[in-house]
């Protein structure tokens, strides 16, 4: 039985981080547009350095909660289970998972526009730091902004299609390809199941939605399942 889960925002919700689309479009007070485009970070760099410093900062101090534990838990006994997270923190791995694919990027990584090179990273990037690889100061967040190609899509394609069960917990559903990954697991047989804390009023695309705040409705949810 392959298992693969797909977690958003409303997953580190409960940590403290907060979701995107729950303040009017802005995310931490910023236009999404202003802050996650190249052409924001075109525009503004330092404005783009300084809010990704602050996230992986506020990530850094964030806890998983008990539906990060849960899913790597069950990670532990379910060599076959594949998370694709949307997030860009890394409270997954904190809570024990091991099979992580980042499909958004990683705060704890730069990216250097100089020579392509990915570091990890776990201080600012304001300062205009050195490449690692190449010393020029060319770092950016390893983020995938709007516009840009998400990270792991062949492997992706490849768990989602042989997924006989695809869990996707806290997230709106709005943002491609992560949003058509449901209809592709079920157009190859998966059951899939929604855990979200509201109704997106796509229920009817999946075999078993329940709502509540992830902490408590992964948790319940996994030991049912599991037995
Ligand atoms: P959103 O902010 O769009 O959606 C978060 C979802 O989580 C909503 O459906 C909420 O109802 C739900 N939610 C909120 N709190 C919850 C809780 N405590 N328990 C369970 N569910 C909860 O975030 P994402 O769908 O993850 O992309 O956003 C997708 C992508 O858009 C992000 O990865 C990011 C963003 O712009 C990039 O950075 C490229």
């Amino acid at each position: 039985m392959k298992t693969v889960i797909l977690t958003g925002a409303g997953i580190s919700a409960e940590s403290g981080l907060a979701t995107f689309r729950a303040s009017d479009g802005l995310w931490e007070n910023h236009a999404i547009e202003d802050v996650a485009t190249p052409r924001g970070f075109a525009i503004d760099p330092d404005l783009v350095q300084r809010f990704y410093d602050q996230r992986r900062r506020d990530a850094a101090a964030a806890e998983p909660n008990a539906a990060h534990r849960a899913l790597a838990e069950w990670q532990q006994v379910d060599a076959e289970l594949v998370i694709i997270a949307q997030n860009v923190d890394d409270l997954h791995e904190r809570a024990g998972a091991t099979r992580v694919l980042h499909m958004h990027g990683r705060l704890n990584s730069a990216l250097c526009l100089a020579c392509g090179a990915r570091t990890p990273w776990t201080g600012e990037l304001i300062g205009r730091p050195a490449c690692p690889a190449c010393g020029r100061p060319r770092l950016r967040p390893d983020i995938v902004w709007f516009g840009e190609v998400p990270y792991h899509l062949p492997e992706i394609d490849h768990h989602v299609s042989a997924a006989d069960l695809l869990v996707v917990i806290g997230t709106s559903g709005l943002v491609y390809p992560a949003a058509g990954l449901a209809a592709l697991a079920r157009a190859h047989g998966a059951r899939t199941v929604l855990l979200n804390l509201d109704s997106r009023g796509d229920e009817e695309d999946f075999d078993e939605a329940h709502f509540g705040p992830a902490s408590q409705v992964v948790p319940t949810w996994v030991a049912a399942h599991r037995g």
